[in-house]
């Protein structure tokens, strides 16, 4: 049966009937709809418009169904109700009979929808939050455990200058704290109820939203109910966050996947993550990162999605504000599984500490050194950019590195070069001297490990 009924003559057409339903996908919001439902007899019964001995009927029932979906939810797609509002309320019907049928006094699927929806994000975002801040704990074991492997940083893709794998790690856990950073953000927005705004006009009934609010753990109900039934910014808003986050996962993806290739040599994947060939029996292929870098771009089509739905919208309730929710829920969940998958990669990852070294001295990558040391000896850093560049060039014509070159070769491009520059563009001394804030240098980065450590509490 639909809600709506009464002014009808004829029957949808069955096609239609279909068309409209959105069960199929809405029924994972039936906990918080019965959630909702509960605090909103409160209200009823708060405002005199149902009895106390009512609202407990309605209660105890709507707890009942609770327990039901928490064993099996699935069975809700057994029924043929046009969406999760007209479920709940039938199967309350069923139980409790007539009383059942005053719970939707004042109240609007309208507001109803957007109040589910809220809750559901809400709960949600607590689980993506929880995962990243596992992921930033499985970065931190890893730069600590790598702390002395030097590998090439590279610009362009090519070997740009001596690096450490701590300090790969923490570049992301820069970026995953502002990912927390932003999805704390939407939450403080999000977390408003629209409860009680009624189809768009707010309601007539004499209700407390205020109290109504924080009796569902928001901080305080909306200021507009026209607004209130519109409002699909938190939506937006938590799939730019999903977007962004995934895109962090998929660059991460794609550098392990480029450490993992037989090029690079870095690292070993663990077979736990990896699968093979059915043709090819050497193989060992990064599935797990290529799924993650192909999952990002379904997520940012689920915003791109959402934002063209909202455009041009009409305020305030319109029926395609429906089509917000299978993209934000394959999105979330994508993003989640994303998290875990990357958490699992690196949980078991190998690093080969000796191939990473071995690139990061064969490829010119501490050329800046001997600009530097030119610069320190008065030559400008122009010019002795050129020096170090023309350096270069004869080492690679010299089929050597820059360590290996003469003194006698150095000095035939600078005369102020000395003994002392083979100590200056050692990989260690690349590293050490970059000492400044959010540089490379083995104990700045310690330093930032520990601050991690402490700011997560790992022990
Ligand atoms: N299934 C609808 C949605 O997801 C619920 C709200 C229906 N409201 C209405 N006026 N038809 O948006």
């Amino acid at each position: 049966m639909t809600l709506w009924g009464g002014r009808f003559i004829n029957e949808s057409h069955k096609l239609f009937k279909e068309f409209n339903k959105s069960l199929s996908f809405d029924y994972i919001l039936a906990e918080e709809d019965i959630t909702a439902s509960i605090a909103w007899s409160k209200t009823l019964m708060k405002s005199g418009i149902i009895s106390k001995k009512e609202q407990t009927i309605i209660e105890s029932a709507l707890f009942e169904l609770l327990i039901e979906i928490k064993n099996n939810i699935k069975n809700i797609l057994k029924s043929n109700c046009e969406d999760i509002h007209s479920w709940v309320e039938e199967k309350l019907i069923n139980k409790i009979g007539k009383l059942g049928k005053k719970l939707h006094t004042g109240r609007s699927r309208n507001d109803q929808i957007t109040t589910d929806l809220k809750l559901w994000c809400r709960n949600r975002i607590n689980v993506l939050l929880e995962n990243l801040i596992e992921l930033q704990k499985s970065f931190i074991i890893t730069a600590e455990f790598n702390h002395s492997v030097i590998m090439p940083g590279y610009t362009h893709l090519q070997r740009a200058q001596p690096i450490t794998f701590s300090y790969w790690c923490l570049a992301y856990v820069e970026m995953l704290r502002r990912d927390v950073s932003r999805l704390k953000d939407v939450l403080k927005r999000l977390n408003i109820s629209p409860l009680g705004s009624g189809a768009l006009s707010g309601t007539a009934w004499n209700i407390n939203r205020e109290e109504l609010a924080l009796s569902m753990g928001f901080s305080s109900a909306t200021n507009n109910a026209l607004d209130s039934v519109s409002d699909r910014d938190y939506v937006v808003e938590i799939l730019s966050s999903a977007s962004i986050s995934m895109m962090h996962l998929s660059r991460f993806s794609e550098d392990i996947i480029f450490f993992n290739s037989g090029e690079a040599n870095f690292i070993e994947l663990s077979d736990l993550i990896t699968s093979g060939s059915s043709l090819m029996p050497q193989k060992k292929n990064p599935d797990a990162l290529e799924l993650i870098r192909a999952k990002c771009g379904r997520v940012h089509g689920s915003l791109i999605s959402i934002l063209v739905i909202l455009k041009s919208l009409p305020l305030s309730y319109n029926k395609d504000m429906q089509e917000d929710k299978e993209g934000l829920f394959d999105a979330i969940k994508t993003w989640n599984d994303c998290l875990c998958m990357a958490i699992l990669v690196l949980n078991n990852i190998k690093i080969k500490n000796k191939s990473c070294r071995k690139a990061a001295e064969e490829g010119y990558s501490n050329a800046t050194e001997i600009a530097d040391y030119l610069v320190k000896k008065g030559v400008t850093f122009r010019e002795a950019h050129n020096i170090s560049g023309q350096l270069v060039l004869k080492a690679i014509s010299e089929k050597k590195s820059l360590n290996n070159l003469e003194l006698s070769t150095f000095q035939m491009y600078s005369p102020l070069i000395q003994n002392d520059i083979y100590n200056n563009i050692t990989l260690e001394s690349c590293l050490e001297k970059r000492l400044s804030k959010g540089g490379v240098a083995p104990d700045q980065v310690y330093e930032e490990i520990t601050k991690a450590k402490k700011r997560l509490n790992i022990f």
